[in-house]
């Protein structure tokens, strides 16, 4: 099968920016042992890729380190992938799930690139401290109620607020970044009109008084519409709760530097969505949560 430069979740081979990769689509039956390998949505990998470029160049160049680029999550591989093929980057990708891990190997040999991939759960020792340039962050943050988590996707499975497993990650990527390097991430996050709450947490678990630069890549949405429009009527009581407590979800990428500054800059962008709204993400989300359901 030819790949698409336009991928949609219901496509299994796609390509960005000269990269061809196998994913799995979103509605495949998985289970534990066989799990989903996430597929290309627009917003997240082709739009982090594009918003994360300026700054990746200037760590490269900055930081000091034996790993260019710590893929942590790397499921297809795709990280990994175009950083070793646009930056010749020494890439270390780590998945937990067997399939993510045959299939990044299978990705890097189609594309003929290097990864040196693990297959594990990410901890302090899955690289030495202080040796990555650049780590990548895409950890789950599918919102659901405690009682589905056995059946949503281990690529969408990060704690029932969504929260829980970005929290884990970026306590042990601050063990392994190197001085001068960075941490990009994408991710939909719970928050209130003052912001996402992982403006909150990153200064608490990112040592060395991080800076933030982030942008929306999306507008914020209401927490109850969300919800409202993943669930439909399952789950009333979750949704309220949820929703009181943070009112707004926001969907962002964004860089993190132990650069002494403390800072916090929301920027624009001006990065083509083609056409992808919540309207999307919602349906992405209903798609993983049916898995819930069956
Ligand atoms: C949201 S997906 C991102 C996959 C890929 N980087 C992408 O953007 O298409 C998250 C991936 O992280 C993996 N994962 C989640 N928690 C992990 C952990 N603690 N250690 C290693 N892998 C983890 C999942 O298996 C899944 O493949």
């Amino acid at each position: 099968m030819h790949p698409t430069n336009s991928p949609t979740m219901y496509d299994d081979c796609v390509e960005l920016d000269s990269v061809r990769l196998q994913v799995d689509r979103i509605d495949r039956e998985r289970n534990d042992c066989d799990d989903n390998v996430m597929a290309i949505f627009h917003e997240e990998q082709p739009f982090t890729w594009q918003f994360v470029q300026p700054y990746v160049k200037e760590a490269l160049k900055e930081a000091t380190g034996g790993v260019d680029f710590l893929d942590v999550g790397c499921g297809s591989g795709i990280f990994g992938l175009l950083m070793a093929k646009h930056f010749n980057a020494r890439v270390t990708a780590i998945d937990k799930s067997k399939r993510a891990v045959d299939f990044a190997k299978r990705n890097a040999e189609l594309n003929g690139l290097e990864l040196q991939v693990q297959r594990g759960v990410y901890s302090q020792s899955s690289i030495p401290g202080r040796n990555a340039k650049i780590i990548g962050l895409y950890p789950p943050y599918h919102i659901y109620p405690g009682s589905v988590e056995e059946k949503i996707p281990q690529h969408a499975r990060g704690g029932s607020d969504g929260q829980g497993e970005f929290k884990n990650q970026l306590a042990i990527a601050d063990y392994h970044l190197a001085e001068n390097g960075i941490i990009f991430f994408n991710q939909m996050c719970l928050g209130d009109e003052f912001g996402p709450r992982f403006l909150r947490y990153i200064p608490q678990l990112i040592t060395g008084d991080p800076s933030i630069v982030y942008t929306n890549v999306l507008s914020p949405i209401s927490t109850m519409g969300f919800l409202e429009g993943v669930y439909h009527d399952k789950f009333p009581c979750f949704i309220d709760k949820i929703s009181s407590q943070n009112p707004l979800t926001y969907y962002a990428v964004g860089i993190i530097k132990q650069d002494g500054k403390r800072t916090i800059d929301c920027v624009k962008h001006d990065i083509d969505l083609k056409g992808r709204t919540w309207k999307d993400r919602i349906k992405l989300h209903y798609e993983i949560a049916l898995h819930g359901f069956k």
